[in-house]
């Protein structure tokens, strides 16, 4: 395996850019985030996108899957770096790091360019703060074949390390869509299905509503939930029954139920 170069210095600036990625301001200025594993980095190229930056360690070295990952990166455009385990290390802040680590270019897809008639069930988070809670509900939406996740209002960013780390690759595979609460409530008036939100104050259970399709499943922030005016825009908002002494469900989980009754 020849890289373009090699690395043991941690106070290269490839690998001090690299590292910054954990910062959102760095992310958002650069439209660059981190993706580590030689599972999920091999998942990303099989689905077309192509590494800036690949970095791998000593273990990896001789993996046989490296060898094709890395010569994808090359015909892309992107760069080979071999690093030690100490670099791999300071760039994912890990002390027991991923062998592989790469740098990839942030996707969002425009809202004007999403085709609800292409599938049954989308996911609309409006103001997520956490990133594991996005990171998961990625996940999730990709496990049961969701169009794909829209962003409203003042998210946190899914590109984060700790939100990539959540996706377990699904950030690939799962288009990610962004829009004001103004955009969003201007382009749901034209949604074909159903807008299906979620509150704890709905009188339908989530078992008897009637999801048309495509249905939009709206979830609300983990703090304060659905804003009204979201709340007002849904065809129905329904609740998951609440039996014990908790007074609301985590949103991924949540989430996950209302995915899954949608799309059986
Ligand atoms: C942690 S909850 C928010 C709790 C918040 N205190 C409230 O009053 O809505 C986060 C989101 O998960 C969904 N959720 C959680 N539990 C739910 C339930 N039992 N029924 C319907 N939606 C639920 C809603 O979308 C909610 O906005």
């Amino acid at each position: 395996m020849s890289a373009s170069r090699q690395i043991t210095s941690l106070t290269n600036p490839t690998v001090k850019a690299a590292r910054a990625l954990h910062m959102r301001k760095e992310r958002d200025d650069s439209g660059l985030f981190l993706a580590e594993g030689l599972k999920i980095v091999t998942e990303a190229v099989e689905l077309g996108r192509t590494p800036r930056i690949l970095m791998y360690g000593p273990e990896a070295a001789s993996h046989p899957v490296l060898r094709r990952i890395a010569a994808a990166t090359t015909a892309g455009g992107g760069e080979v770096i071999e690093v030690s385990r100490e670099v791999l290390e300071k760039v994912s802040r890990r002390d027991n790091p991923q062998t592989v680590v790469a740098v990839f270019e942030q996707v969002f897809t425009p809202l004007a360019e999403l085709r609800p008639e292409t599938n049954g069930c989308w996911v609309a988070l409006q103001a997520v703060r956490d990133p594991g809670n996005l990171g998961t509900i990625v996940r999730t939406a990709d496990s049961a074949g969701c169009g794909g996740v829209i962003l409203v209002g003042d998210c946190c960013d899914p590109f984060s390390v700790e939100g990539v780390r959540a996706t377990m690759g699904s950030i690939f595979a799962v288009p990610i869509f962004r829009a004001t609460v103004e955009e969003f409530l201007a382009w749901r008036a034209s949604w074909p299905g159903s807008v299906v939100g979620t509150l704890l104050s709905a009188t339908i259970d989530y078992r008897a509503a009637d999801y048309r399709r495509p249905t939009m499943i709206l979830m609300g922030n983990e703090q304060q939930g659905l804003p009204p005016e979201l709340a007002a825009a849904c065809d129905v908002t329904v609740k998951i029954p609440m039996r014990g002494r908790a007074d609301s469900l985590n949103l991924s989980v949540a989430t996950g139920i209302m995915i899954y009754a949608v799309t059986g």
